[in-house]
Parts: C-alpha cells; sequence; structure tokens
C-alpha cells in the first residue's frame, strides 16, 4: 500500500475524532469518520422500520442504502442517500440503537468493503473500532485510545450541551458503557486493541497533548 494509514480505534467518547481531525488538518490527510457510517445506517433503519435480524431482510435494506462523507476544513458531513444527516446520527435515538446494528455481520461488511474503497488511494487518518484490526490491519501507525469514564461521560455531555441538547450525564453514562460492553463482547470484529497499536489513555491530557503524542509517533514511523 503506498498511501499512508492512520488508524485510531477506541472506546466511545474518547476524543478520537476530535484528534483524528486535528492531526489531519495539520499532515494534510483526510480524515474518515467510520462512527459515522455505523450511525448512518442505524438512522436508515430506524426510519424504515427494519427491526428483523434476518440476513436478507438486511442485505435487501443496505442495498438502498449509498453513504458518503466529505471534509470541509474540520468539519465532516455525512449523507445518507444523498441527504446530509450529520446532526440527527448524534442523536440519542441513534446512539441508543448503534451497537446493535453494527454488530450485524452484513452492515459490517457493507461498511468495511466502503471504507477500503476509500483508503485504496488517499493518505488517511480513520477512527473506529476495527480499523487496525480489520480494515486496515496493515495500517502504518495504529492509535489505541482511552480514558476514564467518567472523563468520556462529562466531554460528551459537555459536547451535547454547547449543541443545546439536554441530556443529562447519568443518562449519557449508561449509553457509553452499554456501547462499550456491546463493541467489546459482539462476535463480529469486537472493539480489541491491535497487538501492534499504541496505546493512549487521554483522561489527564488536553486535546493538545493528545495530538502531541500522537504527532510525535508519526514522526518516528512516517
Ligand atoms: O465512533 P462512534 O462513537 O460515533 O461510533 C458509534 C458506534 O458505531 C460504536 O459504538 C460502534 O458500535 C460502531 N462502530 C463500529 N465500528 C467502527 C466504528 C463504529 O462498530 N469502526
Amino acid at each position: 500500500q503506498h498511501n499512508f494509514i492512520i488508524a485510531i480505534d477506541g472506546y466511545s467518547a474518547c476524543g478520537k475524532s476530535t484528534v483524528a481531525k486535528l492531526l489531519a488538518s495539520k499532515l494534510n490527510f483526510l480524515f474518515v469518520d467510520s462512527g459515522a457510517l455505523y450511525r448512518a445506517v442505524t438512522l436508515f433503519f430506524i426510519e424504515n422500520n427494519v427491526e428483523s435480524a434476518d440476513p436478507y431482510t438486511i442485505q435487501e435494506s443496505l442495498n438502498r442504502i449509498t453513504l458518503a462523507q466529505t471534509a470541509d476544513g474540520l468539519e465532516t458531513l455525512t449523507f445518507l442517500n444523498e441527504r446530509d444527516v450529520s446532526s440527527v446520527i448524534r442523536q440519542m435515538e441513534v446512539s441508543n440503537r448503534v451497537s446493535k446494528v453494527s454488530a450485524l455481520r452484513e452492515v459490517r461488511q457493507f461498511i468495511v468493503n466502503k471504507l477500503q474503497e476509500i483508503g485504496r488511494s488517499q493518505n488517511l487518518i480513520m477512527d473506529g473500532r476495527d480499523i487496525g484490526t480489520v480494515v486496515f490491519p496493515n495500517a502504518h501507525l495504529k492509535i489505541f485510545m482511552d480514558a476514564r469514564p467518567e472523563v468520556r461521560a462529562r466531554r460528551r455531555y459537555a459536547e451535547l450541551l454547547a449543541k443545546g441538547e439536554h441530556i443529562s450525564l447519568s443518562e449519557i453514562m449508561d449509553n457509553l458503557l452499554l456501547r462499550d460492553r456491546q463493541d467489546t463482547t459482539r462476535e463480529e470484529s469486537p472493539l480489541v486493541q491491535a497487538h501492534d497499536a499504541y496505546y493512549v489513555d487521554t483522561s489527564d491530557l488536553t486535546e493538545e497533548e493528545v495530538l502531541a503524542v500522537i504527532a510525535t509517533r508519526y514522526g518516528e514511523v512516517a
């Protein structure tokens, strides 16, 4: 693979995408938010009442979906069948359902194909849960991000509040822990640290500090 790939995996709300975006703009790499694609598929399932786990029904639904993501400065836009769903996919209803939907084999295959296609031709930073293990096992740099649950919940709370969403800290905490549990215990490509990933605990670091740690690591391998 001639293009450079940085894979950032880890638990929910560790600050993966914030840092990935900053680093991408610094290195002039494309940033890809894989979680947003799982969220977009989840939104489609919610809006079209796809409840069944029957593989045929799931596949038939996926055949009606086109996904796209574009970068606009530090902003990433996600499109579901050409409609900009960037903000709706952050709502609690989607957050509460996404880990169930992304545990489905057909859904994973659909999105992994899409991500690998994007990664064929350009330098990029992709964040998610299985990027360094499944999507790009040969990524040039792999980071695994972690943070204490209280820290993650507080950060997500502040983020949602800034967007005008009033969700209690405990509801956010419950959602993060539930997603972590579902993401780490599912059968299909569970969230796990790749053996060659560099572990970063961001609990007591600022965004700039996390960025500096990863940039240093990049400097060592680039
Ligand atoms: O990254 P974000 O928190 O937006 O991801 C939402 C959900 O999508 C995760 O909790 C996980 O269930 C799923 N996901 C995944 N594999 C990825 C990225 C996200 O299963 N690579």
